[in-house]
């Protein structure tokens, strides 16, 4: 069992075939290939990423397998001027880019905003699911500040669920899943 395993499963039970789906942090697109995956040929899948070598990792991974999803380089924050549909699926893997720039990941501020328009794009009865990645160079700061601001979120439109590696060592990722009703 791992974060990657838990969410994987979950957004497989909650995302339809033809569905949208948006991957917050492209990285190097294997959450992007994953949600093609889930979507299937009729649906629609957007990834974002901050970095041109995220985004240009991502098309490589995509094309090599002959999918397709709208790569978009910015920030997160801004997805509600590109994605106009509702959606199904919202993906953020939180941290820096696997075998990149460590200097370069996730921070509070940004994320909240992103979570908040994400939230606001999806459905009744989507998904989103928050991976959060920590310690190491990115810090603890995005975390600390984030977990009690997921508590805050209206019961009445959202449940949030968040994992615990209970006992393992060495900051173990927190998958938070987000449903709404
Ligand atoms: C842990 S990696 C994502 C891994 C990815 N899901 C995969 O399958 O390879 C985190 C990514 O978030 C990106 N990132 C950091 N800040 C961002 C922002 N404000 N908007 C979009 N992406 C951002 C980083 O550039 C990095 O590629």
């Amino acid at each position: 069992m791992n974060a990657l395993y838990i969410v994987h499963e979950i957004v497989k039970k909650y995302t339809p075939q033809g569905g949208v789906a948006v991957d917050a942090t492209a990285g190097r697109g294997y959450d992007t290939a994953f949600l093609c995956d889930v979507v299937g040929k009729d649906g629609k899948v957007y990834a974002f990423d901050i970095q041109e070598s995220a985004i240009a990792s991502t098309k490589q991974l995509l094309d090599s397998q002959g999918k397709t999803a709208t790569l978009i380089l910015d920030s997160h924050a801004n997805m509600d001027k590109y994605v106009k549909d509702e959606v199904d699926v919202v993906l953020f893997n939180l941290g820096y880019l696997p075998h990149g720039d460590h200097s370069i990941y996730t921070h509070y501020e940004s994320t909240k905003e992103a979570i908040t328009k994400g939230l606001d794009l999806l459905k009744s009865g989507g998904v989103m699911c928050v991976s959060i990645y920590y310690g190491g160079d990115s810090g603890y700061e995005e975390k600390e500040a984030l977990l009690p601001w997921l508590k805050t979120l209206d019961d009445s439109k959202y449940q949030v669920l968040a994992t615990f590696f209970h006992n393992w060592k060495k900051d173990p990722p927190i998958p938070v899943i987000i449903l709404k009703h």
